[in-house]
């Protein structure tokens, strides 16, 4: 079995995947929403501070699984240099007490092999990541050929969500509670633009669409709940038509037969709907990662991790340290 360790953003995490059936054996995740909510995003101190309590407890309900380790894995990239920090010491400290050796993963890998829990890998497919910190199209061919080919000019999908919760006053993460509010609002009572949309270049940009959601807050001021909700319905749906418009673009030069969302944004059910819609019209099959494995967590990590072991891909523990910035390949 593979231990594996996710500490790259809010939440804490480990798992026990088997290496032959690729089983999750074991699965603890400790968020901090509550802790970033009032700062309306994650301050990394805090965070930090906060892993340092909850991975060792959750390291405590692993002990009777440490006889049959083979390996420890752990996301050393991308991600906050101090949450990546508190997770790194842990694997270190562990490999090192029970002579394993150390797998290193990138958390944006991470993310893809999402879709894979508890399954075969499937390559090659096109993969748009969204989560709080990365929008990007990521053509996979194989484990190790991974290639970043369009990715944000400013801010991410999920972070356009959490911008517009807090504009809104709505809390943080704002994702699930935009969306919330979306259902009971008109997604055609407010005009707001859909980004980058004459441009033909494929990449994307949420900076103009977050000031034109501050705009429309402004104007209706003070908000009643019906005007957020109909504010909180018109952005999703221009972020989801600026996403889907792009990909249609990138479908029309890329053979891949399969496509798949990854990432904590890829929990959105109008997302899901509205790319199940466009894959339908190119013929691509269309891959989601289980509901509970779209956010950060550890499953995904183990479940890279094995293909890692299977390599004999190991880190040396000493010299091991954290990036912020993610291994995977981007194209020029
Ligand atoms: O992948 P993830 O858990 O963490 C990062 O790697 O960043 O993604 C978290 C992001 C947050 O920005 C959150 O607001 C967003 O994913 N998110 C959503 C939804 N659920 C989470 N965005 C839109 N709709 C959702 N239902
Ligand atoms: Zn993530």
């Amino acid at each position: 079995m593979i231990l594996s360790i996710e500490s790259s953003c809010d939440d804490s995490s480990i798992a026990i995947t088997e290496i032959d059936s690729k089983k999750v054996i074991f699965h603890k995740k400790i968020s901090q929403d509550e802790s970033h909510t009032l700062h309306g995003g994650v301050v990394p101190e805090i965070a930090a501070r906060l892993h340092a309590e909850a991975l060792p407890k959750i390291l405590e309900e692993c002990k009777p699984y440490f006889v049959g380790l083979k390996a420890v894995a752990v996301t050393t990239s991308p991600g906050l240099s101090v949450t990546l920090l508190e997770g790194l010491i842990m694997a270190k400290a562990l490999c090192m007490s029970l002579g394993l050796p150390l797998i290193a993963i990138d958390h944006l890998k991470g993310h893809l092999y999402s879709l894979f829990i508890e399954k075969e890998a499937l390559f090659p497919i096109s993969v748009l990541l969204v989560s709080g910190g990365h929008t990007m199209i990521i053509e996979a061919r194989s484990d190790s050929d991974m290639r970043v080919v369009a990715s944000t000019l400013d801010d991410s999908f999920g972070e356009s969500f959490d911008k517009c919760a807090k504009m809104l006053g709505l809390g943080y993460p704002g994702g699930p509670i935009v969306e919330k509010y979306a259902k009971g609002g008109d997604k055609d009572s407010i005009e707001l633009p859909i980004p980058l949309k004459d441009s033909s270049e494929i990449a994307f940009s949420f900076s103009g669409l977050k000031n034109a959601v501050r705009l429309a807050a402004e104007r209706y001021s003070p908000l009643d709940e019906q005007t957020k909700k109909n504010i909180c319905a018109s952005f999703q749906k221009s972020a989801c038509e600026h996403l889907a418009n792009k990909l249609k673009r990138y479908f029309k030069k890329s053979e891949t037969k399969s496509f798949a969302i990854v990432g904590g944004a890829s929990a959105n059910l109008y997302l899901r709907n509205r790319l199940s819609k466009l894959c339908g019209e190119f013929h691509k099959e269309i891959l989601f990662a289980p509901l509970e494995y779209c956010s950060d967590n550890a499953v995904m990590i183990g479940r890279c991790a094995i293909e890692s072991y299977k390599r004999g891909d190991f880190e040396d523990i000493v010299g091991l340290d954290i990036s912020p910035k993610s291994r995977i390949f981007t194209l020029s």
